[in-house]
């Protein structure tokens, strides 16, 4: 007989626990899920008489973090332009990164009217639309945007930002390989979204824009490169193929629950890339069942960074954190609920947040930028 190390030959029991995770926990007890591979991989619970998050002080870089990226734009934002990786504050597109490993770097951004155009090089950008609306010209034509929506530009794909009015806010995370959505396994290709709800670019009537230089502004590890022409390069009149940029909203992407089982953070997965996820936790009702739990369990991160950026809506299992802003977990340290949530989560039906959740099989840093807005007692809200 084959011995697999995925298929262990038997869970061991010892003393007190419950046979169903997430269910009935023991009373007084406080469920731990060390497992590996996110939540995938081989799994044990252990049964805390406290939650592990109790701590009285945490000394060293594996404190969590939380940051207020709307304070990049404020006071703050000549600094944060200067310390991040590329761009001046002159430029109406400087991403600001504030976290990154050499998988994905994650930016904020507030992109005005773009006179120029521009084209990563180093990799595929995914943009969450936090705040604002506009029109997104691309090579393969223009595409309107609004809040909630992902945009998906392949690497090498040259680009323009023309923003409406009001504040404009896009989370960016900026993948150095390949993104591409899960496969849906058992739930079927037309769960979470259906296919037939991404749209993508329209070809529009050329303007040549003669009398002008226009200038495309290529990233290539971080220094840019620029290129110019005495017409408008957005010039091609067609195109064909499976490569393209893309859009779908968060409000069309339907969420997959339990009503009597808490399901782990990668049912929510959105995008997938080498070494890292995008997961969209959305709107949608608690678990039902009496000894159900409705609070993301207790866990370390064995195998990955977890990084949440809350875009919308109440937060119900993190007290203090508000819209705009972003948690920073690092692998080894435990996270999980505020102490206030889980009574807290009894008394509601619902959830209302919309949250975009970034979990790096490699350890994250976090730039001078992030340095910047970090709420330094963030380690201390559990108390
Ligand atoms: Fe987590």
């Amino acid at each position: 007989m084959k011995i697999s190390n995925e298929t262990p030959l038997f869970p061991l029991r010892k003393g007190t626990h419950t046979r169903q995770a997430h269910v009935d926990l023991p009373p007084g007890t406080f469920e731990e899920e060390h497992g590996r591979q996110g939540f995938y991989g081989k799994v044990s619970h252990l049964y805390r008489l406290h939650p592990p998050t109790d701590w009285t002080r945490v000394e060293g870089p594996l404190k969590p973090h939380s940051y207020d990226l709307n304070q990049l734009f404020g006071g703050k934002a000549d600094a944060a332009i200067a310390a991040s990786q590329f761009g001046s504050k002159e430029d109406a597109f400087a991403p600001i990164c504030f976290l990154h490993n050499d998988d994905v770097a994650m930016h904020f951004v507030a992109p005005k009217t773009m006179d120029f155009f521009y084209r990563n090089t180093d990799g595929d950008d995914v943009f969450y639309i936090h705040a604002g609306s506009g029109r997104l010209e691309t090579d393969f034509g223009v595409l309107d945007y609004a809040k909630g929506d992902y945009l998906v530009i392949p690497r090498g794909t040259t680009y323009r930002f023309l923003p409406g009015s009001g504040e404009q806010r896009y989370l960016l995370i900026e993948s150095f390989s390949e993104v591409t959505i899960p496969d849906r396994g058992a739930l079927g290709p037309n769960a979470l979204f259906d296919p037939a709800m991404i749209d993508t670019p329209e070809i529009p009537p050329y303007d040549e824009g003669k009398g002008r230089e226009w200038a495309v502004h290529i990233k290539r590890e971080n220094e840019i490169t620029k290129v110019y022409y005495p017409f408008n390069p957005l010039d091609a009149i067609g195109w064909k193929g499976d490569l393209t940029v893309w859009r779908i909203n968060v409000k069309d992407i339907r969420p997959v629950m339990s009503h009597r089982y808490h399901l782990p953070p990668s049912i929510h997965t959105t995008f997938l890339m080498k070494n890292a996820v995008i997961c969209s936790f959305l709107p949608r009702p608690f678990e039902e069942e009496e000894g159900a739990m409705r609070v993301p369990f207790y866990h370390r991160n064995i195998d990955y960074d977890e990084v949440l950026f809350y875009s919308d809506g109440h937060f119900f299992s993190r007290d203090g954190i508000g819209a705009g802003m972003v948690t920073w977990h690092p692998t080894g340290i435990h996270h999980g609920p505020h102490p206030k949530a889980i009574p807290k989560s009894r008394e509601k039906e619902r959830t209302d947040e919309v949250a975009v959740m970034v979990d790096t099989a490699r350890y994250l840093k976090a730039t001078p930028a992030a340095g910047l807005v970090e709420n330094q007692n963030y380690w201390a809200s559990w108390k």
